[in-house]
């Protein structure tokens, strides 16, 4: 197949290192004389031919930055085939050949639907969530991890000052991984995970263990989707003799945003890269992933009929971590 126009678009929620991957796409198209549609406002913006042509001078200065140049949105009808076979006209009647996507699981189930309505099709992940099928990291998870960090390690200064614990709620909706790792990286006394039942009991005792123990502060760090909200539990503790004040920090969006760590723009980079060299290859309908030290591709199908799961071990080991 001669490709000679490629699209590209980032959908869904966004990552830093989405732009060190929407660079490499468009530097490593124009490295094989390939030309490059940026399509803006993901799914949305394609179905409304929303595309410029980009080259490599269009991207200079973003590798550094967070979020996405293109721009990204939610279009909830993309999961309609009508809406489907409109964004297939609008590639055929642009001559796209082949389009690359970025985003999270919901983007690659799009970019899976259209791999089947006959669209020469990769997939990039990009999810602060690592909750994505086929890849040890997604473009992200590195940089979302060394915020939930930084933000950690603040809190503890006025934690130990205090005689504090502080309730952290970090992103996950479904995936514990960036609290599971959170809770490693930062020493938590308590890990609350969307994959795991909360119980309140036990918590109260480890909290008021490490008060016994001496500790000047605890921590316990929960991902959005736990079954307890953080919220609560701060009220449960407070109303029980656990020793120490309760404090409650939500960081939400924070920690999505932020300029790439180093990880990310290498994994962004490579992941544009490797994308663009299955489109020219003329092979679709997978997804490009890390795997080790290597970019492999896996097929969308078993990505988006499958997701990852953070290695619950670290729960245990964290708490003997934290003794
Ligand atoms: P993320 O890609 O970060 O998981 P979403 O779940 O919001 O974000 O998905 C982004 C977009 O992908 C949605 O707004 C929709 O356009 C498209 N999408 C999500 N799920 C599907 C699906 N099952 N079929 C087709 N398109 C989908
Ligand atoms: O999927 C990544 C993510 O950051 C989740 O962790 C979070 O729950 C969700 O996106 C927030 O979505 P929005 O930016 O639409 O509020």
């Amino acid at each position: 197949m001669n490709i000679q126009r490629i699209g590209v678009l980032s959908s869904g929620g966004d990552a830093p290192g989405i732009n060190a991957c929407l660079r490499a796409v468009v530097r490593i198209g124009a490295c094989h004389g390939v030309e490059v549609m940026g399509i803006e406002e993901g799914f949305d913006g394609l179905v409304r031919g929303e595309m410029r042509l980009l080259r490599p001078r269009d991207v200079g200065g973003i590798l550094q930055s967070g979020g996405t140049f293109l721009r990204t949105a939610r279009c909830p009808e993309f999961k309609q085939a009508k809406t489907q076979l409109k964004a297939r006209r609008e590639l055929n009647e642009s001559e796209i050949d082949g389009l690359i996507v970025v985003g999270g699981d919901g983007s690659l189930r799009g970019a899976q639907a259209l791999s089947k309505q006959g669209v020469l099709i990769v997939g990039a992940p990009a999810s602060i969530d690592n909750d994505i099928w086929g890849t040890d990291m997604s473009i992200g998870v590195d940089t979302a991890l060394n915020t939930t960090m930084e933000a950690v390690d603040k809190l503890r200064d006025t934690a130990s000052s205090h005689q504090r614990v502080f309730l952290v709620e970090t992103m996950g909706r479904s995936c514990g991984y960036l609290a599971l790792h959170a809770g490693i990286i930062c020493g938590a006394e308590e890990i609350l995970l969307p994959e795991r039942e909360v119980n309140l009991e036990n918590v109260v005792a480890e909290i008021e263990d490490a008060y016994a123990r001496g500790k000047s502060h605890a921590l316990i760090i929960a991902a959005e989707g736990a079954s307890v909200k953080v919220r609560d539990l701060a009220k449960y503790l407070d109303e029980r003799d656990i020793g120490f004040e309760t404090r409650v920090t939500i960081l939400g969006h924070v920690v999505r945003g932020g300029s790439p760590t180093a990880f990310d723009r290498m994994l962004g980079s490579r992941m544009g890269f490797r994308a663009v060299e299955l489109l020219l290859e003329g092979k679709g309908g997978v997804m490009v992933g890390l795997q080790g030290r290597s970019i492999v591709d896996v097929p969308l199908e078993d990505v988006t009929s499958r997701s990852h799961e953070p290695n619950l071990e670290f729960y245990d080991i964290a708490r003997m971590l934290s003794r």
